[in-house]
């Protein structure tokens, strides 16, 4: 079973944006599915190549920001950092084999924590986006 599912209500009409999401969301389906039936060293390996991506993506809309002077970056820049530290944290958990408890426990708590991101700072920060004519 998947842990999140991609629909309308993640969409935030930035396709830069919602596309990097949807490849998130894929991401957290994989490891999560790793971690209930593949070797530890393939889950770490697929927690690392997520961070790579989020820490990405974070850039992206890090430039976006800029390019459009979006008043709110500072805020949303912050909770960037907290997520990614959240991350590596959880990515700990990983390295550790415990595999029990990333797939109960840990994998839960990151994507809530990244669908809360996703329908609130995102899509605000998506709103104003679009104001500014960014698709
Ligand atoms: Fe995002
Ligand atoms: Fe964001």
């Amino acid at each position: 079973m998947a842990l999140m599912t991609w629909d309308e209500a993640l969409g935030n009409g930035v396709a830069s944006i919602d596309d990097q999401h949807r490849e998130l969301v894929s991401l957290m389906n994989a490891l999560y599915d790793s971690a209930s039936t593949g070797e530890p060293r393939d889950t770490v390996r697929l927690f690392d190549q997520l961070l790579e991506h989020t820490v990405a993506h974070f850039r992206h809309e890090e430039s976006l920001f800029i390019n459009t002077g979006y008043p709110e970056a500072e805020r949303h820049r912050r909770h960037h950092e907290l997520l990614t530290a959240k991350a590596i944290e959880y990515r700990d958990c990983a390295a550790k084999g415990d595999m029990m408890a990333l797939r109960a426990e840990v994998l839960p708590r990151l994507a809530t924590s990244l669908t809360m991101h996703i329908q609130k700072d995102d899509k605000d920060t998506c709103a104003f986006l679009c104001s500014m004519g960014v698709a």
